[in-house]
């Protein structure tokens, strides 16, 4: 059964005040390289896997002049602001049509859409339903079709108490541990209780070969990111925290 926190009053006022919920794509540090990584959508129908408040729907159509996006998500409060704000942009129905879903369950249309998308939404899927979500988006994809996603990196994602320490020396670091422990990890993040599902890297890599993808694109660090290590600051320089990743059906 998903957790389904977005749709709990205290998560969703707390998410809603993040940088990326007030100012969208332009808030996501990582969004420029995920752009590059989809690519041009002129005329493409894609789809939105956990597509929150529709940022990125209403840009493919608005920006990339893509010809449908099928969003889907989980909690109703998301679909309403993606749809209000979609409403607000002028777009039709027939252009952006959102989906309330569970990706675990989810049955994707065949051969259907040229890309499919997902925005730091597959690591609250648990590993068995995020193997037939694969399946079924390789399923949806015509052939040469695309997906782009990113996720929590699962370094950021694996540690049993997921929060920058400090030593004796007054160094930072990344308390990294259970690496190799797959599965629930529950996280005090907006609120407490969040439930996401930690995994290897080794484990995303080898669902996305076994579904059929064939691996275009893995990156770690987004552009304009300052790689230098401040020993003594917390920030993104220590560990990677998102992972973006494209993959094509052949
Ligand atoms: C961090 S938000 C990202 C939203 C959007 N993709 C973005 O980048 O702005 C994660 C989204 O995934 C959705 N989600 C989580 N689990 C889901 C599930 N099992 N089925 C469908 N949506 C889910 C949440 O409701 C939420 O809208």
């Amino acid at each position: 059964m998903a957790q389904n926190i977005y749709d709990t009053a205290e998560f969703f006022t707390e998410y809603s005040r993040l940088p990326r919920s007030v100012h969208g794509l332009d808030g996501a540090p990582e969004w420029p390289t995920l752009r590059g990584l989809v690519g041009d959508v002129k005329d493409q129908h894609i789809l939105d896997l956990g597509c929150g408040f529709g940022w990125f729907a209403r840009w493919a159509v608005q920006e990339g002049h893509a010809q449908t996006v099928l969003g889907i998500d989980l909690s109703e409060n998301m679909l309403r602001r993606a749809r209000d704000e979609t409403q607000k942009a002028g777009i039709g129905e027939g252009i952006i049509t959102y989906s309330c879903r569970n990706l675990e369950e989810v049955t994707l249309s065949e051969l259907q859409y040229n890309l499919a998308y997902s925005s730091l939404a597959l690591h609250y899927l648990p590993n068995e339903p995020l193997k037939r979500l694969l399946g079924q988006v390789f399923k949806s994809l015509v052939s040469g079709g695309k997906f782009v996603f990113s996720i929590e990196h699962p370094v950021a994602s694996a540690p049993f108490d997921a929060f920058w320490k400090m030593g004796e020396d007054g160094r930072v670091y990344w308390p990294l541990n259970q690496y190799w422990d797959e599965g629930l990890r529950v996280t005090n993040w907006l609120a407490p209780g969040v439930r996401k599902y930690h995994r290897t890297v080794d484990t995303y890599l080898t669902y996305l070969i076994d579904a059929g993808f064939v691996l275009r694109a893995f990156k770690e660090a987004w552009e304009g990111l300052d790689l230098r290590p401040k020993l003594e600051e917390k920030g993104e320089a220590h560990r990677p925290y998102f992972l973006l990743v494209a993959v094509t059906k052949p």
